[in-house]
């Protein structure tokens, strides 16, 4: 709870913050720590072994988000939810990868995030985008197919706020490459992807793992059933891209 704290709320601590060398700092008495922007060269993130669907590059990564957010579905002709986008916060938590409890962190946000946390996705969003705290990374979200002209895409948006901020091609949009059941709780937790780059220069490759809830009931009534917005957590992680 207390990293929970850190990343969603140090919204009001990051008010008073100042900028220095590469990254940014808060200044909490004499204590100067970096919030956001550190360097993860060295980090790997760990996907199940014995399958080839999730590969980490061997490059370095470059941003890493803990997201909160809901994955929307709608009841089809099959009686099932069908995926209709999404929508999702991205904390940068690159300075605290190396924590205790970085890897199981996206389980405190669900419950942080599922229990105590009564307003919409939208409006946390909105308001995160007035306080502009620095550990703000991107927004998630889902636009037409820019090469179809049909159906959705996924978005990755880093340009609302922080260092990419009105920078066009801040972005990416991407087509699905891999996927995995999550390892953890399939039927509770959205599948593990590897997405690449349709288009935007912030990243070519992003990796959905460690998830969270998000995933519907497993049939609804066509017809009746109104279209439904589920909870999850996640982390993304952006590799190669020509901004940094
Ligand atoms: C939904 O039902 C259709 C038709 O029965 C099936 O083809 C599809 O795989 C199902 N989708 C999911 C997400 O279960
Ligand atoms: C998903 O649902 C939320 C409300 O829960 C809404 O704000 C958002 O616009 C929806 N997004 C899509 C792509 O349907």
């Amino acid at each position: 709870m207390v990293a929970i704290g850190n990343a969603l709320f140090a919204a009001a601590a990051a008010t008073v913050s100042t900028s220095s060398g590469s990254g940014t700092t808060s200044s909490l008495g004499a204590h100067q720590f970096q919030l956001a922007d550190c360097s993860i060269d060295n980090f790997v993130p760990q996907f199940p072994a014995g399958q080839t669907q999730l590969v980490a590059p061997s490059q370095p990564p470059k941003f890493i988000g803990l997201a909160f957010g809901v994955q929307n579905y709608t009841c089809s002709t099959g009686n099932n939810f069908t995926s209709a986008g999404a929508v999702a916060e991205l904390i940068d938590v690159s300075c605290i990868v190396s924590s205790p409890g970085f890897s199981t962190i996206q389980n405190d946000l669900y419950s942080f995030w599922t229990t105590l946390v009564p307003y919409s996705i939208q409006s946390i969003i909105d308001f995160l985008h007035i306080v502009n705290p620095p550990e703000i990374l991107a927004q998630h979200y889902f636009v037409t197919n820019p090469i179809t002209g049909q159906g959705i895409s996924p978005k990755w948006d880093f340009t609302s706020s922080g260092k990419f901020q009105g920078v066009q091609d801040a972005f990416i949009i991407a087509k699905g490459k891999g996927t995995i059941p999550s390892p953890d709780d399939p039927t509770h937790d959205i599948a593990w992807l590897d997405v690449v780059q349709v288009e935007g220069d912030i990243a070519s490759e992003v990796f959905r793992f460690d998830t969270v809830g998000g995933q519907p009931p497993s049939s609804c009534t066509y017809g009746k059933d109104k279209d439904i917005s589920v909870k999850y957590v996640s982390k993304y992680i952006f590799y190669g891209g020509s901004l940094s």
